[in-house]
């Protein structure tokens, strides 16, 4: 994942995608949901290697939300198991490539299996440094604030923090997603134009992407021409360009 990416296109150094779609692309071929899924997972493997061919340096996906929960109990089984299935089957290959794996999201009511190999890969690509993937599962964006908001009241009840101190610097560093860059380019796929809970915090200036593609069918293409949109895009943060009247 050393690569770099067209010396003239402005990189998204944070792309952030919610996959979505999976379970009309597994309907249109008449097929069950977790059909759709498992391609999905296929989409994520090509995607994150065209990512560091790109340069982008920081991918966030999200893949299980907190809201996820409200499905059919076999789709949220399928869904586990696919996390778990990825996460053995590629973590060699990650790791060798320098990629830092991370996972966002809450963790006290998912079960051991899970944890156990959320804490392995996270603990053995804890030192790598040339690409950083962080997967959100079980997130959700007013979750993980109230999770930061917590952290810090005990330090304040503790007597750590005073309150005065508290500003949007050390909130981030409360975050799931703590020493990672703000999202630069949000993508979303499957037609869908709506942020569903996802990176609220991080994603305040984010550029927004929405693609009419179904996430199995979503390929390296996909995301250079998104890479494209997002060079053309004009980020002002609220301010003027340089040379506005
Ligand atoms: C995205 O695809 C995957 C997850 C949310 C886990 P969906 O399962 O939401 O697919 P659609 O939106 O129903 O087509
Ligand atoms: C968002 O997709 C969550 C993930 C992609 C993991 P959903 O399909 O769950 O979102 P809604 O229900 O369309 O808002
Ligand atoms: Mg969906």
């Amino acid at each position: 994942m050393t690569e770099t990416a067209p010396a003239t296109l402005t990189v998204p150094s944070h792309v952030a995608i919610i996959m979505d779609g999976n379970g009309r692309w597994a309907k249109q071929r008449g097929r069950p949901r977790s059909f759709g899924h498992s391609k999905g997972v296929d989409a994520v493997r090509k995607t994150v290697e065209a990512a560091g061919k790109l340069g982008i340096r920081h991918l966030t996906l999200f893949s299980f939300s907190t809201e996820n929960w409200n499905r059919p109990a076999d789709e949220v089984g399928a869904l586990f198991e696919l996390l778990k299935r990825y996460v053995e089957a590629d973590l060699n290959t990650l790791d060798r490539r320098g990629v830092k794996v991370q996972v966002a999201g809450r963790r006290d009511d998912l079960s051991p299996d899970i944890l156990e190999i959320i804490e392995r890969a996270e603990r053995q690509t804890a030192d790598n440094t040339d690409f950083f993937l962080t997967i959100a599962f079980n997130y959700g964006g007013r979750d993980e604030i109230v999770r930061a908001c917590r952290s810090i009241a005990d330090d304040v009840a503790g007597g750590q923090i005073d309150p005065a101190r508290i500003d949007e610097a050390l909130f981030s560093t409360r975050v799931d997603t703590a020493g990672i860059p703000d999202v630069d380019l949000l993508i979303r796929t499957s037609g869908e134009q709506r942020i569903s809970n996802f990176l609220l915090w991080q994603a305040a200036y984010a550029e927004l992407l929405f693609l009419d593609v179904l996430w199995p069918d979503f390929s390296p293409a996909h995301l250079e021409g998104a890479v494209r949109e997002y060079a053309a895009r004009d980020r002002r943060y609220g301010g003027v360009n340089a040379g506005a009247a």
